[in-house]
């Protein structure tokens, strides 16, 4: 068959709802790179400044300009393919870069070729492979998420209606909207993309707001280092994703739901493609859905490389074909979201807790966690423990049970001696911190926060400064440059961190850390800027004694 024409592509994506991205998509997926002829094809489609665009365009890692474009591999340099060598797996493999976290820290390293995603260690033995079902909680505590999730061809239409799949649909079909929020309200779930705002009173605010139509966007970005739950929902759950994005749809009064999924997941892309084929043709999204006068319509838009895309704002402007810089705050987007109408975004794990709280009741959802608190959490574990994977936690589910219990503790002979938290984000726990019940109060006590739920581990043997260094160094590539403290104070930090600048006085040297920290807390415009210095604040605080010995030795370099 012959490839598309330019014209073809722009008049199959111009008058569809949000079109820049699976537009510069499809041109990328024809030519495998953008050239300036396409550039210029799609501004004048979309009647978009070509200067603008080409500066959107190049802010994403994954659109390339020029040959061998999409088919040359990338490899994941996260903190934990790092430890698994993977700059040596780079190096090894003809022609490939480097991508940031890829979000598949629990097994080996992923290397990203056009729409494949291979994994391997040794580049004679990469290979596409199903990631693991989540490992059952050997705590034997009740789940929520993953309650059906391992049940028998679970992510088909057919195998998610045997246990249970859109039976909270027809629930809240037969109820009146209000009633829905005030079910989600009353369970207390907040949201798991690292932010916990009430889910209840966000949809209530929407619900609420004038204008419409309304939309609802689930968001799958998950670039946070460290944190690949998102994606194991996805792929083993698609219909518990979708069904939750239509009870959101259905309580806030949206009549359009987006998929915000991140470049890095392709095959999670089919999967989710062929859900929705199949509950199109179960009436189950699309108009009047189940006979009823609720009608919502689902698209998928493929993000193309930004961790700051994950931010709602920023995540809203990459729809709307603007640059994906965060947006001032307020107004919020419950009022004005997508295209400045009021928009709930969700993450992937609120969504999916939905079902089974319509299903099962807000007070069995309140009774999961331990101790009083309401609810579970899915945390994706990583690094030096003996078994990596993600685990449905009971919040108050002491850390420690998660770490040696659950997962098996670190390799024997080897200890524990530090842990991220909230993936990168909230930068470090060590010491007698790791006895922390996991909840967010418990965790901000200790200075830190659980945020999207990603524990990366380090072992004994791990110098912590350049653990810290290549964090940060994360945090300034990614920092998007539209306020002047993270850009520039993330990039301090980074060097500082090499050991290469600052002052040779190791008193000096600290002050100016925290000093540049605190600028940056207080004022930077989004949350990537205010947490990027959790992770020098606790290198700190642990690991004073390596922070000395790599100031130290770097001044007697110098000299
Ligand atoms: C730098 C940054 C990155 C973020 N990345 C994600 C992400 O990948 N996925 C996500 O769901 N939320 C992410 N968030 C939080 C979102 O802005 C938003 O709070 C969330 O999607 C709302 O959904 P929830 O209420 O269900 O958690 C990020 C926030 C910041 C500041
Ligand atoms: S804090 Fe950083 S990422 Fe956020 S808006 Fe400012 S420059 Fe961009």
């Amino acid at each position: 068959m012959d490839s598309p024409t330019n014209e073809e592509l722009i008049a199959r994506w111009q008058h569809e709802p949000a079109p820049l991205l699976p537009l510069l998509h499809a041109f990328h997926d024809r030519d495998e790179y953008l050239s300036t002829q396409a550039i210029e094809a799609v501004a004048a489609g979309l009647k978009i400044p070509v200067a603008e665009l080409f500066a959107t365009i190049t802010f994403y890692h994954h659109f390339t300009r020029e040959a061998p474009g999409q088919r040359a591999p990338r490899v994941c340099t996260g903190p934990i393919c790092t430890l698994h060598d993977a700059h040596a797996l780079q190096a090894s493999l003809d022609g490939a870069s480097t991508m940031p976290c890829a979000g598949r820290c629990d097994g080996p390293i992923p290397v990203l070729k056009g729409h494949e995603v291979l994994i391997g260690v040794h580049s004679d033995h990469l290979a596409a492979q199903p990631s693991p079902l989540p490992i059952p909680n050997p705590g034997n505590y009740e789940e929520c998420v993953f309650a059906e999730i391992r049940a028998e061809g679970r992510s088909s239409l057919m195998g998610y209606r045997l246990s249970g799949g859109y039976e909270a649909l027809q629930q809240a079909i037969a109820i009146n909207p209000a009633e829905l929020i005030e079910l989600i309200t009353a369970s207390q779930l907040a949201g798991r993309g690292g932010a916990g705002f009430p889910t209840g009173a966000k949809w209530k605010a929407v619900a609420e707001a004038p204008n419409s139509p309304k939309t609802v966007v689930c968001n799958a970005d998950e670039g946070e280092p460290g944190c690949f739950k998102d994606r194991t929902v996805l792929e083993h759950d698609p219909h518990a994703v979708i069904e939750g994005m239509l009870l959101a749809a259905r309580a806030t009064g949206s009549s359009r739901a987006f998929i915000y999924l991140r470049y890095e997941y392709p095959e999670i892309c089919t999967i989710l493609e062929n859900a929705l084929a199949e509950a199109r043709a179960a009436n189950l999204v699309g108009p009047a859905i189940l006979g009823s006068d609720f009608s919502c319509e689902f698209y998928i838009r493929r993000g193309a490389g930004a961790y700051i895309c994950g931010e709602e704002g920023s995540l809203l402007n990459s729809l709307e074909g603007k640059h994906p810089y965060p947006r001032n705050r307020p107004p919020f987007p419950v009022t004005h979201g997508f295209e400045n109408l009021p928009t709930a975004v969700n993450n992937v794990e609120t969504l999916a807790s939905v079902p089974q709280i319509v299903r099962r009741g807000a007070e069995w959802y309140q009774s999961l966690g331990l101790d009083g608190r309401p609810g579970t959490k899915i945390i994706s574990l990583s690094g030096d423990v003996q078994r990596p994977g993600n685990y449905e936690v009971p919040f108050g589910l002491p850390l420690k049970t998660l770490l040696y219990e659950w997962a098996g503790g670190p390799a024997s002979d080897h200890s524990i001696q530090a842990v991220t938290m909230a993936g990168l984000s909230g930068g470090f726990l060590a010491g007698s911190d790791l006895d922390t019940p996991l909840d967010e109060p418990s965790i901000r006590q200790r200075g830190s926060m659980l945020g999207a739920g990603g524990i990366m581990v380090f072992d004994q043997s791990r110098d912590m400064v350049s653990v810290a260094h290549q964090a940060m160094e994360f945090f300034a590539e990614e920092s998007c440059g539209k306020c002047f403290p993270c850009r520039i104070g993330t990039q301090r930090l980074a060097e500082r961190l090499t050991g290469s600048t600052g002052p040779d006085n190791l008193e000096t040297w600290k002050a100016e850390l925290v000093d540049i920290g605190e600028v940056m807390k207080a004022t930077s415009a989004c949350g990537l800027g205010m947490a990027a210095p959790f992770i020098t604040d606790s290198l700190l605080k642990y690991f004073p004694d390596q922070v000395a010995h790599r100031v130290q030795s770097q001044s007697e370099e110098s000299k």
